[in-house]
């Protein structure tokens, strides 16, 4: 347990042994671990290609660090809860030795499914314990998986299995969610006739709805496995072997393959697991974020797995059947660390101290948060109610692409300031720049987030496209990696995240990119142009205002808002439909031809106190009649 931060003098010191001495520093950190073959080398690298290699050459396999290394001294122990959506439903509790024999079988039946080594194999599936068998499974046999959110729609999973030519969709025939009972398998079947590479569908049987099962095609899980032995020999894995691909959105186009490996992913998701939630032993550890994003990957499964921790695992949503849900969980299972996105706290807020009345929360130790900017009044209130002014509480940032915790306090370690992700983990180096790339040193600056230095967990590339990659994150300044946020560097030296500073919007938490919705609107046969901006929203952190210009003939205003939310809604899925939609006779357009969206982002937030020069404008004239269609004059 050398890696185990224990103190702030502690951490002072590991993070500036792995700055003086990364190579050194991870390396005794990755002898935590077990290794098929040591490493030649713990690290190569340039951010010029980029070119990123951790612990070259070794061979392992992460699964074996999960369950090989871990059954000796606690396969009884519980590894994963699970709380279905519905309460009166039983509860499972699946022990580290049943977790094992569940991920051998599972291994067993994509091999036997010809499943190889290097495959893509997508993962489609509600917050049930086979969605981490399944990543698990893939692991164990060398597939790179790539898990889908089960919220996206049919195109938007038809476009990611097309992007990296899947074989296989692990999928369910439904999924219970709130008072929700959706067709999973039929978006599945609507998705596959827009793709030729899908092989074989594996189907897990979750809510009995009806589905069709196409012959040579589709096979259930619970045949897929029923012959298969429960012990299976784990593949031998470079460490720079494909772990998975994580679809994300970003300020241009279509979303991105993000793509991460296995070694360096499982040394970070491990070590950062460990030190910022500080979990010991008999400890319960519930997050409540979905597999399908980067948080349910990391910590909900690989690293509090890599650990040995019992994840508690939730199928359902915070407010079903009533809003005290989360809490009622926290109690039932006596949950010591819990971590949770802005939103959702934000949502609880609304309904007031009642819903927590009938519950104790007492065994809480350290509550986190994830996925946006949290606001000091939600960090108060989530400290004060739930933590009861006595948990330390973890503000995490972190992305996709860093594939774990960057920025945060460590438990009951750092001390808390609210709002404030604070300090980064030993390894990471944060710097601030201006616009032009200077690096801002000293305390009480601002400017754009980037680190200088590659973690083992930073993302290798973005699938089948390096050059995006590059261009995307290790272009704006050359030679670091550019988050894409902005930040604030305090008087004490603390880190602020401030939000991004690009034309990603973070919706609930959810990352959605302006180009990616205008796309999607622009799909609706009476559009003829469209803006999306992000404005301030109470509960999501930021929401979707679209602008658009469309052809009124034969149709109502009201009508169209209604069809093009529904058209977002249907190519994207629910998370990205627009909040708002004003229906515009132009937009505001430079003489190069590019949209203000500075001006639409103002109006949006009901501030149109200072616009600034909009003597620029090839049409000025329409600042005013946008103003005026918002209802804002
Ligand atoms: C934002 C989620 C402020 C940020 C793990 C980042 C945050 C984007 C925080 C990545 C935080 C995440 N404070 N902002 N604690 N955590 N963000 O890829 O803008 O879904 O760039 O990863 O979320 O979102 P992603």
């Amino acid at each position: 347990m050398s890696y185990k931060i224990k103190t702030l003098s502690g951490y002072f010191q590991e993070y500036q042994k792995s700055i003086d001495q990364p190579e050194k520093f991870w390396g005794h950190v990755a002898e935590n671990f077990i290794w098929k073959k040591p490493w030649d080398k713990v690290l190569s690298w340039n951010f010029e290609g980029p070119d990123i290699r951790w612990f070259e050459n070794a061979k392992l396999n992460l699964t074996e660090n999960i369950f090989e290394r871990n059954l000796v001294t606690h396969g009884e122990k519980t590894a994963i809860i699970w709380e279905p959506n519905d309460p009166s439903e039983e509860e499972r509790r699946i022990s580290y030795n049943e977790l094992f024999a569940l991920t051998c079988q599972f291994s067993n039946a994509l091999e036997l499914q010809g499943i190889q080594k290097g495959d893509r194999v997508i993962i489609y599936m509600p917050m049930v314990p086979e969605a981490a068998i399944a990543m698990l499974a893939c692991a164990r046999i060398g597939a790179v998986h790539s898990v889908v959110f089960a919220g996206f729609s049919s195109t938007a999973l038809a476009d990611r299995i097309n992007d990296c030519n899947a074989k296989m969709v692990i999928t369910s025939d439904g999924n219970f969610r709130g008072n929700k009972n959706i067709e999973v398998k039929a978006v599945v079947d609507e998705a596959l006739k827009n793709t030729n590479s899908i092989e074989k569908v594996i189907v897990y049987q979750r809510t009995n709805v009806e589905v069709t099962m196409k012959t040579g095609r589709d096979l259930w899980w619970h045949e897929v496995i029923q012959n298969e032995s429960k012990t299976h020999v784990a593949a031998t894995l470079d460490a720079e072997d494909l772990l998975f691909i994580l679809y994300t959105s970003g300020s241009t186009g279509k979303p991105k393959g993000v793509v991460h490996t296995t070694a360096g992913y499982m040394v970070y998701s491990h070590y950062s697991f460990s030190n910022v939630f500080q979990y010991t032993e008999e400890d319960v550890y519930w997050c409540t974020a979905d597999v399908g994003w980067i948080t349910g990957h990391s910590y909900i499964v690989y690293g509090p797995l890599l650990e040995g921790a019992t994840t508690l695992m939730f199928e359902g949503v915070p407010t079903y059947p009533h809003p005290g849900r989360f809490w009622e969980i926290v109690d039932k299972y006596q949950v010591n660390q819990f971590y949770t996105a802005p939103t959702a706290i934000r949502a609880l807020q609304a309904y007031g101290l009642e819903p927590l009345e009938s519950y104790s929360l007492e065994s809480l130790k350290v509550i986190g948060s994830v996925g946006e900017p949290i606001n000091e009044e939600a960090w108060h209130w989530y400290h004060d109610n739930i933590g009861k002014g006595k948990c330390p509480l973890v503000d995490t940032w972190w992305q996709t692409e860093t594939g774990g915790i960057m920025i945060s306090p460590l438990a009951g370690i750092t001390p808390n300031k609210p709002a404030h992700a604070s300090l980064p983990l030993p390894g990471i180096q944060p710097i601030i720049v201006d616009a032009e790339g200077n690096e801002l040193k000293g305390n009480n600056v601002e400017g754009n987030l980037c680190i200088k230095f590659p973690w083992p967990s930073i993302l290798r590339t973005t699938y089948g496209d390096h050059k995006r990659c590059k261009e995307t994150y290790f272009s704006t300044y050359p030679g670091f990696y550019f988050t894409g946020d902005g930040v604030k560097r305090d008087h004490d030296g603390y880190l602020r995240i401030l939000g991004r500073v690009d034309d990603v919007i973070n919706v609930s938490g959810h990352r959605m990119g302006t180009a990616e919705v205008e796309n999607a609107i622009n799909e609706h046969p009476k559009v003829i142009e469209s803006a999306v901006v992000g404005f301030p929203h109470n509960i999501k952190g930021q929401g979707i205002y679209a602008y658009v210009i469309c052809d009124m003939k034969d149709k109502s205003e009201g009508e169209l808002i209604q069809e093009i939310k529904d058209t977002v809604r249907k190519i994207i899925g629910p998370i990205a439909k627009p909040d708002a939609v004003q229906i515009v006779p132009g937009l505001p357009k430079t003489r190069s031809g590019k949209i203000m969206r500075r001006i639409l982002r103002k109006v949006a937030s009901k501030d149109i106190s200072n616009l600034g020069d909009i003597s620029t404008l090839l049409n000025p004239e329409i600042v005013s009649q946008i103003i005026s269609g918002a209802g804002l004059e």
